[in-house]
């Protein structure tokens, strides 16, 4: 990670109340690209990594049984409860929260994260990955800033001082290493993109087929 943890929820308590109206059509492109292969059931518990002012977790709340959202930035998790309260959502709840230490140990059936993950190094990914792995959701739906071809740092998608892109190579490695299946590869962008990675039923379970 380029900043700490701290520098970056001090970064986005700064930009908390902007953010809704700062994003790209990339961006936008990508999260509906989440949404739409996340696809909860109504019997589906999702977590939200790095939810910031909820674009996902809110998006998928009327169509699951509980979004539950992680982030270090409490200005954006404040954004997203207005926006839930202001939409007359009950079943979500947000809390401070990591990749890598989620601080949440109940059911999950589907994770999703949506242009967060590239704040960590490659090394921090790859076990942000195997934590989430842990958790033993059916389905990670990732959607982020990554590279499809050669890293470009004059382009829009990131800015070299604070942001650390892998490419779509090294995460497709990292899932497949955690136990996924890489079901799904999304390019929106040559630097933006959604991976979605499902847990092989017979993974933890020979006896599942
Ligand atoms: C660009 S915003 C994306 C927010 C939201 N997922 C979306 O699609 O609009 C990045 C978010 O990641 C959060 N974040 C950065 N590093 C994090 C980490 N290690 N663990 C959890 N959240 C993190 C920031 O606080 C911020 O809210």
């Amino acid at each position: 990670m380029k900043k700490s943890l701290e520098e970056h929820a001090a970064r986005f308590d700064e930009k908390a109340g902007e953010y809704d109206e700062s994003k790209s059509e990339e961006y936008h492109a990508c999260a509906n690209l989440v949404v739409e292969h996340a696809a909860p059931e109504n019997d589906d518990v999702v977590l939200d990594l790095a939810t910031g002012t909820g674009a996902i977790a809110l998006a998928l709340a009327p169509d699951a049984k509980r979004v539950v959202g992680r982030d270090i930035s409490e200005e954006m998790m404040a954004e997203a409860e207005g926006k839930a309260a202001d939409e007359g959502l009950e079943n979500l709840a947000f809390d401070r929260g990591t990749f890598r230490e989620p601080n949440y140990d109940g059911q999950v059936d589907l994770v999703t994260s949506n242009f967060a993950l590239h704040h960590l190094s490659d090394e921090e990914k790859r076990e942000a990955i195997a934590v989430i792995a842990d958790l033993e959701p059916r389905k990670f739906v990732l959607g982020d800033v990554m590279f499809f071809g050669e890293p470009d740092p004059e382009a829009p998608f990131y800015s070299p001082e604070v942001d650390d892109p892998a490419t779509v190579g090294v995460l497709a490695d990292a899932f497949t290493d955690a136990g996924f299946s890489l079901t799904a590869v999304e390019r929106v962008h040559d630097q933006v993109g959604v991976l979605v990675a499902e847990r092989s039923p017979t993974a933890d379970d020979p006896a599942a087929e």
